[in-house]
């Protein structure tokens, strides 16, 4: 059975003051007994400060971005060992706003993937597909190319544990979900995919959904056979809002 997995990526939100009240808030709300997996992924900035908050609680740390050099003269950058050093656990990958206003293609992307499965981190590979292509029929053909550049340079092994993250990009932030039904025909295709490399390990596969789930969504996606948990955006904010998709999630096991 996959364990289920909330992964709340905070984008660029936060402070000081409003990283601890979320976390202090989280640590009490959250019942440690459920068999799911919480992670957030809060700006650079705060990932060793959080890291070392977290340490003895059951929720994870992961960065939202990552270098996929491995370290050097590179401004700017943060590298995969230096994530793993302040003791994030995973890391988002390709995500849509990275691809959309960072210009990052599928073979960086699969580069960022090798990076941080090099360090012991976790990738989060996020995949998914705009309205015009959705509209023009080529969801399966946009996430089948996008996990295809990761499987051909990482191979299948990886995916026993690295995660992958379905993320319509028509449905992050806009409040329009995809319905249980269009998630879990993605999911299903993406299980596939993997399954044509390696039925077992695809089998073991976590594929979260994200793109506005909230409270009152998170049941009935979770309730797909395919939908492992959820990669939450805007509602990672708010502490009650994230418990209540969490305790979906806990439901789902
Ligand atoms: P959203 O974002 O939940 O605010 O739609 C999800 C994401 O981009 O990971």
């Amino acid at each position: 059975m996959r364990r289920p997995m909330v992964a709340g990526n905070w984008k660029m939100h936060g402070s000081e003051a409003a990283n601890t009240a979320l976390l202090t808030e989280l640590d009490l709300r959250l019942r440690v007994e459920w068999p799911i997996d919480v992670a957030v992924f809060p700006p650079f900035v705060y990932l060793a400060d959080i890291a070392r908050r977290l340490r003895d609680s059951t929720i994870e740390v992961g960065a939202q971005n990552v270098c996929a050099e491995a370290g050097g003269a590179f401004t700017g950058e943060v590298a995969a060992a230096m994530l793993k050093d302040v003791g994030c656990a995973l890391v988002i990958v390709g995500h849509s706003e990275r691809r959309r206003w960072y210009h990052e293609d599928d073979a960086l992307v699969a580069r960022k993937f090798a990076a941080a499965l090099g360090a012991g981190l976790t990738p989060v590979l996020c995949i998914g597909e705009t309205l015009e292509e959705r509209e023009a029929d080529k969801t399966e053909a946009v996430v089948a190319r996008q996990l295809d550049a990761v499987l051909a340079t990482n191979g299948t092994a990886p995916f026993a544990h690295a995660i992958v993250a379905y993320e319509p990009v028509w449905a992050i932030g806009t409040g329009r979900n995809a319905s249980p039904a269009q998630a879990q025909a993605v999911h299903a295709f993406v299980r596939r995919r993997i399954a044509e490399q390696n039925a077992n390990i695809a089998g073991q596969t976590r594929i979260l959904y994200g793109g506005s789930v909230k409270a009152a969504n998170a049941a009935e996606l979770f309730a797909m056979p395919d939908i492992d948990g959820g990669l939450v955006g805007g509602a990672s904010l708010g502490a009650e809002e994230f418990n209540e998709i969490c305790a979906a999630a806990a439901v789902r096991h």
